[in-house]
């Protein structure tokens, strides 16, 4: 098998992670997070999303959240910082902070579409298409996201030709990043690889990224399955904190911690200290007052 040497990780656990918890995190805590993982060696994060607060109160203080981060020199020039933007409405909330991208989320099923965004698929393409193009005049990176690749909480499986429909449009609508995500974790590998081989008829796989929750437990074998595509870019959650609040029964997302774990042990570099991020994944887990998420996290605690 031929693998990638060097794996870049996207930790969203402030994000997808913390939007998932029923109690509202203080942004403060949400900064130390966020310096935690830069701290241990992440150079790309999800910091929060410009999402209505109505429809996502966990982050409604990305206002609060992105000052500080942009305050006292506090910001990390080597870190991309990401923030997800459904519409012009959010994109125009966060171009005052400069981030390093913006992420358009759409989906492969047209109900949780609806159901997470309020709207068709064709609907969130003309929603996404302005906001793609206002950030390249800002010259901002732009990474098209599509939720339910593989399964559906309402419909059940997707087909492939779902996931090449979407990403052909997101890419014509100015996308020059897709992620591949299994919102609910239902995915097994080969489910996995024919999602991501329906994004490649439309995009290199060079910008093709993994988004695996872990709900059933099959995250760190569709990462494997991925990693065989040549794909090399996974979105993992420190302490496999996670979930979507529209997709219910979904549980974390992979855990920073097993996928650094694997691949190191694989010999592929990720520039992630273990050590170091093991103790931010506990200290948020001790936060929320839950149970580590991660399995390498807990055996190296054991250990100690
Ligand atoms: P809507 O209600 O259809 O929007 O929501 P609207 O345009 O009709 O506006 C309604 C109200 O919301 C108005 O306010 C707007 O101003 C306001 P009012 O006049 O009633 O006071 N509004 C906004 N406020 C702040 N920021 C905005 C914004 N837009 C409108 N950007 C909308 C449409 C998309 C806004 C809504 O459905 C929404 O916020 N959805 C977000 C859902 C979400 O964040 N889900 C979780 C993230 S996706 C995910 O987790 C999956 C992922 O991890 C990959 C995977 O695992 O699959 C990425
Ligand atoms: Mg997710």
């Amino acid at each position: 098998m031929n693998y990638p040497d060097k794996v870049e990780i996207i930790d969203v656990s402030p994000r997808d992670g913390l939007q998932n918890e029923k109690q509202i995190v203080p942004t403060e805590v949400k900064y130390e997070l966020i310096e935690g993982l830069i701290g241990a060696g992440i150079k790309k994060l999800e910091a929060t999303s410009f999402v209505s607060p109505k429809w996502v109160p966990q982050m409604g203080d990305n206002d609060e959240l992105m000052q500080l981060i942009n305050s006292n020199h506090n910001r990390h020039q080597e870190v991309c910082y990401s923030v997800l933007t459904p519409n012009m409405r959010g994109f125009e909330n966060t171009l005052r902070y400069s981030p390093d991208e913006v992420v358009i989320f759409g989906s492969a099923s047209e109900t949780f579409s609806q159901k997470n965004i309020n709207c068709s698929i064709d609907e969130s393409i003309e929603r996404f298409a302005p906001v793609a193009k206002a950030a390249k005049a800002a010259g901002i990176k732009v990474r098209g996201v599509i939720s339910c690749t593989v399964g559906c909480p309402y419909e059940g499986e997707i087909a492939p030709s779902q996931v090449a429909y979407v990403t052909k449009r997101l890419v014509e609508s100015g996308a020059e990043h897709i992620g591949i995500a299994d919102t609910i974790g239902v995915g097994t590998p080969i489910k996995v690889q024919n999602a991501l081989k329906a994004a490649m008829d439309y995009i290199d796989v060079s910008d093709i990224s993994g988004h695996f929750h872990d709900t059933y437990g099959q995250a760190l074998a569709n990462i494997l399955a991925s990693l065989s595509l040549n794909v090399a870019q996974f979105d993992t959650s420190a302490a496999g904190l996670g979930g979507c609040p529209y997709a219910k029964g979904a549980t974390g997302n992979v855990a920073t911690e097993d996928v650094v774990y694997m691949l190191h042990g694989m010999g592929i570099e990720t520039g992630v200290d273990l050590d170091k991020l093991t103790i931010v994944g506990q200290r948020i887990s001790d936060f929320l007052g839950r149970k580590n998420g991660s399995k390498v996290a807990t055996a190296f605690l054991k250990r100690q």
